[in-house]
């Protein structure tokens, strides 16, 4: 706080007290009735005869009105509010605050205790342990994977039984752990709108449907042989060493959805030409140049 501020505050708290305590000290000290013909009225009358006494005000009001004064003379000696003054107490939010937080990390830390050194194996019959990855789940995880892990569009579906990067503990964790950047590079203009039509019905047809135009599904089916399989795999089932991704699944139903992007044969070529619905109309998609300069060598 600027000192012009510090004096303002300081100025304006003590003359606002001061008033007060005079205010309460000038109004209550009223004179005394001197008029033996009754208690003193402010001369104000209403309705021909009725008259407003000048009483003095009650004991117990004005003994709470200067309570409040001591109290708040007392506040400001002991909390911040007096300007620049700490308050004799040291009391700050900002403490307080941090405080509240340390005990959170304690109290976390000491739920956290019981499941150390547990394998994953005896985590997940734990039902304890359940219930806290539970709720850190939802705290974190969900935004993206949906509150039932079933996925989103663009965010994969955790509770289906493949999952890309593996199903292991050891690739669980080491998903969680440091993050996947599988990216698919836009094949939009490496490919050409027409040929991506062509490959998005192949694909289509990798679920076992049958593709909405089967002479284009044909054509595509070598595209993809040359250009997709070194990542998807021949058939689509997913290449966990090269960034899998199967995309030869059938969609049983909303919950069980595995496509990310596309269902239909249309929005799937849209996720072929600009992966994720990002904006690539323009030039090349940015840093994932050199698996697309490897894959444009076998364009058909
Ligand atoms: C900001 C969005 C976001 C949040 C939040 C998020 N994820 Fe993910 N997650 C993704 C995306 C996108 C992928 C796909 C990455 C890829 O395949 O390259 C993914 C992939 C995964 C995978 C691998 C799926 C597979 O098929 O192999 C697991 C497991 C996973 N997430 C678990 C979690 C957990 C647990 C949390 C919470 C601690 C979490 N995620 C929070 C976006 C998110
Ligand atoms: C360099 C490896 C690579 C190549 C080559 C590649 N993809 Fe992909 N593809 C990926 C990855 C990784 C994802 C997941 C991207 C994501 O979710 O961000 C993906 C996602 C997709 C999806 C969306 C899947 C879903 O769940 O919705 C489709 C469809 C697809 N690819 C089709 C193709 C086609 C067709 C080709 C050939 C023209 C191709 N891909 C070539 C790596 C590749």
């Amino acid at each position: 706080m600027s000192t012009f501020w510090n004096l303002w505050i300081v100025g304006f708290v003590t003359a606002n007290i001061i008033f007060i305590a005079w205010l309460l000290y000038a109004t209550s000290s009223g004179k005394k009735s001197d008029q033996p013909a009754g208690p003193e009225t402010t001369g104000h009358i209403w309705d021909g005869d009725l008259q407003e006494y000048n009483n003095p005000l009650p004991r117990w009001w004005l003994a709470v009105f200067y309570a409040s004064i001591v109290f708040a003379i007392l506040y400001l000696a002991l909390y911040p509010g007096f300007g620049n003054f700490k308050g004799l107490l040291g009391w700050s939010a900002t403490n307080e605050l941090q405080g509240q937080e340390a005990e959170g990390r304690l109290t976390t830390a000491r739920v956290l205790a019981k499941f150390d050194g547990k394998s994953i194996a005896e985590l997940a019959a734990d039902p304890e342990a359940l219930g806290v990855a539970e709720n850190l789940f939802a705290a974190n995880c969900t935004a993206c994977h949906g509150a039932d892990a079933h996925g989103n569009k663009g965010f994969p579906n955790l509770a289906r039984p493949d999952l890309s990067w593996g199903r292991s503990e050891a690739a669980i964790l080491a998903t969680i752990t440091a993050g996947r950047q599988g990216v698919m590079p836009a094949w939009k203009d490496i490919l050409g709108t027409e040929s991506v039509t062509r490959v998005a019905n192949y694909v289509y047809s990798l679920s076992g449907r049958p593709a909405p135009d089967i002479t284009a599904a044909a054509a595509g089916a070598q595209t993809f042989a040359t250009t997709c399989a070194m990542c998807h795999g021949a058939t689509g089932q997913g290449n966990l060493r090269s960034w899998a991704h199967p995309i030869s699944r059938v969609d049983t139903g909303s919950m069980a959805a595995h496509w990310r992007q596309s269902k239909n044969p249309l929005a799937m070529a849209g996720a072929i030409k600009c992966p994720r619905g990002e904006n690539c109309s323009g030039s090349k998609k940015s840093g994932y140049s050199q698996p697309t300069s490897t894959v444009s060598r076998h364009l058909p």
